[in-house]
């Protein structure tokens, strides 16, 4: 299960101080759970791990069954923010980095940019490949998914024919409305439905997640219960209450230390997406209404030759938040060496994971002398049923802390200005009287 330790930040706190902010995030809690907060028609989240019907992974196992039936050895996963960020923060953790299993489907990502280069090279993979794809759009109106969507949708018809390229899709939206809705019906593609009441951020554990992983080759039925566990411990409400010991000390140090910037680190590139992933959930659900911490990611010790110079020494603005993972999956031993001529022999004999738990505890050590509070938290290990526990920890913890500090953690109104000025620049129909004032102003 999740645990926290806040022992990394007694230094910057007082026990007084703490205890007012575990107050507020005890009320903030009560709000969560009483359902009756800002967005509290967006709460079928908390349910998800106890109320996730079995046929929605064995539906998406006769899917990856059927595909690999086909020959299918590429999924192009297509979404953006909400619709692909835990799904592939899910398969980044738990595949292996460099070698993908004999006759498994490998999973790309697109939809997620406007880049030309990106599609451009993810096509050149697609003619190699026996391919198939999956649409995800809660809205079934973004577009950056649609974009690629057209351009997948072209190729597979091309390739394989009208029929054979509707049995190839599966399209994950609303169950009613959105041009992708519309679409699906139409082409009579296979469709899974985003429920009404869970955010995009907030939906990794509903079909926006469980088929991506599931084609990827992963247990879901795992990760349901390692969310479902994890569930049971944050319904219990008190002090030792893990999320609300995240929630009250992250405000605390907002509020009272002017720390403005959260740092999420690992000490495991298998973790940079459950980075991306954080970023997203707590970014669009807190910052707003001119307030938020802003929630910035890095990978160590990778970035400890990079932005770790800041962290030491630059503006204090930020805190740490160490996701620790206890145990390392693998083995590796560092050698002795007869000649020693690198003067690594000190090391011999010593896994290549306790260099790194050094290295951890190194900077912990030296970030907190330098005026970085550190908040813990850990897993047992990176597996299925971890990574349930620690995405419904984040998604429980973000509630908490958003009701903590007085904004909607369910709504994202700021992501639609941008919209608006792309669609007016792009020319979309409706949108012409912006499209005047736009120009004006460049
Ligand atoms: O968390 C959210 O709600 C957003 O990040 C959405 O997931 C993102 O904007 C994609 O939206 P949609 O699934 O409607 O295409």
């Amino acid at each position: 299960m999740v645990k926290v330790d806040l022992k990394g930040c007694s230094t910057f706190v007082n026990e007084a101080e703490y205890k007012n902010y575990v107050g507020k995030a005890l009320d903030a809690f009560d709000t969560l759970q009483a359902e009756n907060g800002a967005g509290n028609d967006f709460l079928g989240w908390k349910s998800l791990p106890v109320d996730t019907p079995d046929s929605l992974i064995s539906d998406s196992e006769a899917i990856r069954d059927d595909w690999k039936a086909r020959g299918v050895d590429l999924a192009v996963v297509i979404g953006i923010g909400g619709s692909y960020l835990g799904a592939r923060c899910a398969i980044e953790a738990l595949s292996h980095q460099f070698v993908r299993p004999e006759g498994s489907i490998q999973v790309v990502f697109a939809g997620n940019n406007l880049s030309e280069d990106y599609l451009a090279e993810l096509m050149d993979l697609v003619e190699r490949s026996n391919v198939a794809c999956v649409v995800i759009s809660k809205s079934g109106t973004t577009t950056e998914p649609a974009v690629a969507f057209r351009i997948v949708k072209e190729y597979l018809e091309n390739k394989y024919g009208k029929s054979e390229a509707a049995v190839r899709t599966v399209a994950i939206t609303d169950a009613k409305r959105g041009a992708l809705k519309t679409l699906a019906t139409q082409e009579g593609y296979r469709t899974f439905v985003v429920p009404d009441n869970v955010g995009g951020r907030y939906s990794v554990l509903t079909p926006v997640g469980i088929l991506p992983i599931v084609l990827a080759g992963f247990d879901m039925r795992a990760m349901l219960k390692g969310a479902a566990d994890e569930r049971a411990e944050l319904l219990v409400k008190g002090e030792e209450n893990a999320a609300v010991k995240y929630a009250a000390m992250r405000n605390l140090l907002y509020s009272e230390q002017g720390k403005k910037v959260e740092v999420l680190v690992n000490y495991n590139p298998k973790f940079q997406y459950l980075g991306e992933w954080w970023k997203q959930l707590y970014g669009e659900s807190e910052g707003k209404d001119q307030k938020g911490i802003f929630p910035a990611s890095v990978n160590f010790t990778t970035d400890l030759h990079s932005v770790g110079q800041f962290i030491q020494e630059g503006d204090r603005v930020m805190f740490e938040t160490v996701v620790n993972v206890e145990k390392a999956q693998r083995s590796v031993v560092i050698g002795s060496d007869a000649q020693n001529l690198d003067q690594l022999n000190y090391l011999a004999g010593k896994h290549v994971e306790h260099c790194n738990a050094m290295a951890a505890l190194g900077t912990k050590l030296a970030h907190i002398d330098g005026g970085v509070p550190q908040i813990e938290i850990s897993i047992e290990k990176i597996d299925e049923y971890n990574l349930g526990a620690i995405f419904y920890f984040f998604e429980f913890a973000c509630g908490v802390s958003a009701y903590l500090l007085g904004v909607n953690p369910f709504n994202q109104p700021g992501v639609e200005a941008y919209k608006k000025n792309m669609f007016a620049l792009l020319r979309k129909p409706g949108y012409e009287a912006q499209t005047e004032e736009i120009l004006k102003r460049i």
